[in-house]
């Protein structure tokens, strides 16, 4: 075997927003495969907010990815050669890769990639690989809504917290999204059973956020930061839980950013705040997926993908998260 895949790599760092040359998409050579290796048909990238954060020079949860090197991204691709028998050829593998169409690999930090019965590969993989879990371990190890209480979500009519917002429903809980437009917020309460979704883009956040949680709220599943953190901790009940899953709103800054002003209520109003990793909690996996798949399939979780087409195309595609251009979970078909 022998060949040429296309991949992107990072050219130059960019001032704030990813620019059109942060990446550069190029032709490389592909080696024949040695003892241990594997060569991956990538299918599909999935596009995460926090894939800016690798570009970063934020000390963060893992090294960044330097100028010049491939970029990376959570993948799930069909073993095309093998020579390694833990992933055969024809099998399905996961993790981390470069952002190519083919690559080659020894198979350390991949994982054969389930097959979900009854679910579409898309869905399996838009649903089960980043977004759910997460989901799942933030809200319900971190949040530990109890039925009758108040979950708010913000980013709610992305990827995470589109599942959030349903889990809270399942577990009996009143479920309010905050999200970028009126027609997001439309589509979460018609589409996903949430109670009431408010749009931070009009009006006063905490005023209309207060209005949308008359009993206050018990568990803050925070996506965004900044004004969306602000006014939900503004509006927290004793006891309430704080879930830092993201801060999108921040990952594009250069400069420091403020913490949020209602810091004060942690203590006036005795909360917890904790923050997660996802990928710490692989060994949790199987018993997430399994939760998750199985309400899929009752149609009890509903999901929405946002699937771009063709390599060429992963850059914009990543661009959308930054600023709500996206409905659902974007993802890019790769082959
Ligand atoms: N802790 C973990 O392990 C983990 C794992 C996965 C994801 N996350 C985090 O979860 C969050 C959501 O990720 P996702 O993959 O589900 O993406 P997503 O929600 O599908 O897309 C990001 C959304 O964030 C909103 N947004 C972007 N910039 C914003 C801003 N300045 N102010 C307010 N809203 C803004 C946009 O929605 P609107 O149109 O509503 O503005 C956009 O659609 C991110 O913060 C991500 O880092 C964390």
């Amino acid at each position: 075997m022998s060949g040429v895949a296309k991949r992107w790599f990072y050219n130059k760092r960019p001032k704030g927003d990813l620019e059109s040359d942060t990446l550069a998409l190029r032709e490389v050579a592909l080696a024949p495969l040695q003892p241990g290796e594997i060569l991956v048909r990538t299918i599909y990238l999935s596009m995460d907010a926090t894939n800016r954060i690798w570009l970063s020079e934020w000390d963060s949860y893992m090294p960044p990815i330097r100028i010049g090197d491939p970029m990376l991204g959570i993948m799930i691709g069909e073993v095309e050669e093998s020579r390694n028998p833990a992933f055969p050829a024809g099998s399905l593998v996961s993790g981390i890769a470069p952002w190519s169409d083919r690559f080659v690999t020894d198979g350390a930090g991949f994982f054969p990639f389930p097959r979900f019965e009854g679910l579409d590969l898309a869905d399996a993989f838009g649903v089960l690989m980043v977004a759910g879990p997460t989901a799942y371990h933030g809200l319900f190890e971190i949040g530990q809504p109890k039925p009758g209480e108040t979950v708010v979500i913000s980013a709610a009519a992305g990827a995470v917290g589109m599942l959030v917002g349903q889990l809270a429903k399942i577990q009996g809980c009143r479920a309010v999204g905050i999200a970028g437009s009126d027609e997001k917020c439309r589509w979460l309460t018609q589409e996903m059973g949430f109670d009431a979704a408010v749009n931070y883009r009009q009006g006063d956040l905490v005023e209309a956020l207060r209005a949308a949680t008359p009993n206050g709220i018990d568990v803050l599943f925070e996506n965004v930061g900044g004004t969306c953190l602000d006014a939900g901790l503004t509006l927290m009940n004793n006891g309430g839980r704080v879930v830092i899953c993201g801060l999108i709103a921040s990952y594009n800054s250069t400069e420091p950013v403020p913490g949020p002003y209602m810091f004060r209520n942690m203590i006036m109003k005795r909360l917890k705040m904790e923050g997660f990793v996802i990928l710490d909690h692989f060994d949790r996996y199987p018993e997430y997926q399994a939760k998750l798949a199985g309400w899929m399939r009752e149609g009890k979780l509903k999901h929405r993908l946002h699937v771009v087409e063709g390599i060429d195309n992963a850059l914009t595609a990543l661009k959308l998260l930054y600023t709500g251009g996206n409905d659902g979970k974007v993802m890019v078909r790769m082959s």
